[in-house]
């Protein structure tokens, strides 16, 4: 039973998870997705696909989604995943009895070419943006409602620093959020909806230079009980197999700050080799798992009554 990795520029990652999954004895092969031309009548002949990468090739991401038609499990399903956005998860979250930092979706400031203040009509304006500062306080963080990679990340301290920097944000929709003070931070793997790996991280740091250590002793049993049950119920929610969830710890409480990272950072130079072979040995363990049974919320697709049985042929 074959399990393809698709990637983007990481080496240390794919390298060593195809190597643990052909020692193992798990009873699947690992190796890289080789894919071109893709027909509509394609059967993909991977039983698994762990994708790190279709966010930013969009050939893959159609891929993906096709291949999921002839039964193939992608890890993480790409239909949700081409859904999402954190502001949504934020609001979600918040549903589930998680805490979160309060939050506003704003209007962006920049439209394409052929949208004019006709086409608008439906938007407040001004905005409230006193009433705005009001709820979420000062400081704020106004970050992209879909980003990524710390880009576009602002600390706001006045109405005039919010204003500025909106200004300048153009046709990226934007979220402000409080700004949570906190005094310890993790970043959690959550594999399989039910593993969890939490990990001390200090996001002051630069990339590759010290974020992630090690302390078994940094989270008191209760906070992080409380971790735990929250990234299970997220990911769960989410339906995401692969993913980090971020949270500021203020006053005891976890905030989540960041938890759709659906191609989390992997890379041992940056995880520690530590944390690295945790998530390698939990991936292939699913990635067996799911070949031998796909689950439920992978087969279950919204189409999948219509589908010919037959065209989830065995590979
Ligand atoms: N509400 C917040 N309170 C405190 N710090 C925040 C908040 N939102 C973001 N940050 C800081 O900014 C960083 C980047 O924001 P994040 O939401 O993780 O964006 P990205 O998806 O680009 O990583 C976080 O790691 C955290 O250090
Ligand atoms: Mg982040």
């Amino acid at each position: 039973m074959k399990v393809g990795l698709l990637v983007g520029r990481e080496v240390s990652f794919p390298e060593e998870f195809i190597k643990y999954v052909n020692n193992s004895n798990l009873g699947i092969e690992a190796e890289m997705v080789r894919v071109g031309g893709f027909k509509a009548d394609e059967l993909c002949k991977y039983k698994v696909i762990i994708d790190r990468i279709s966010h930013e090739i969009p050939f893959y991401r159609c891929f993906l989604k096709t291949a999921a038609l002839s039964g193939t499990v992608v890890i993480n399903n790409p239909f949700w995943w081409s859904a999402d956005d954190k502001f949504f998860g934020t609001a979600l979250l918040e549903r589930l009895g998680i805490a979160i930092p309060k939050s506003v979706l704003l209007p962006q400031k920049g439209y394409i070419k052929d949208i004019s203040s006709e086409s608008l009509r439906n938007l407040e304006h001004p905005l409230d943006w006193k009433g705005i500062l009001e709820y979420t306080g000062l400081p704020a963080i106004m970050k992209p409602y879909d980003g990524g990679g710390w880009k576009h990340v602002y600390k706001i301290h006045s109405i005039e620093e919010l204003l500025h920097y909106y200004d300048q944000t153009d046709t990226i929709c934007m979220m402000l959020q409080e700004f949570i003070n906190f005094d310890r931070y993790v970043r959690c793997y959550t594999i399989g909806r039910k593993n969890v790996l939490i990990m001390p991280y200090d996001p002051s740091k630069p990339y590759l230079q010290g974020q992630y250590f090690l302390d078994k002793n940094y989270l008191e049993p209760v906070l992080e009980k409380r971790i735990i049950a929250d990234c299970i119920k997220l990911n769960e929610a989410l339906g995401y197999d692969m993913n980090t969830a971020e949270f500021a710890i203020r006053d005891g409480i976890p905030y989540a700050i960041d938890f759709t990272n659906p191609a989390p950072d992997a890379d041992k130079h940056s995880v520690g080799e530590e944390n690295q072979r945790w998530l390698i040995q939990n991936l292939a363990e699913l990635a067996a798992e799911y070949a031998k049974k796909p689950p439920k919320a992978h087969t279950e697709l919204r189409w999948s009554e219509f589908l010919n049985p037959k065209m989830v042929a065995a590979r």
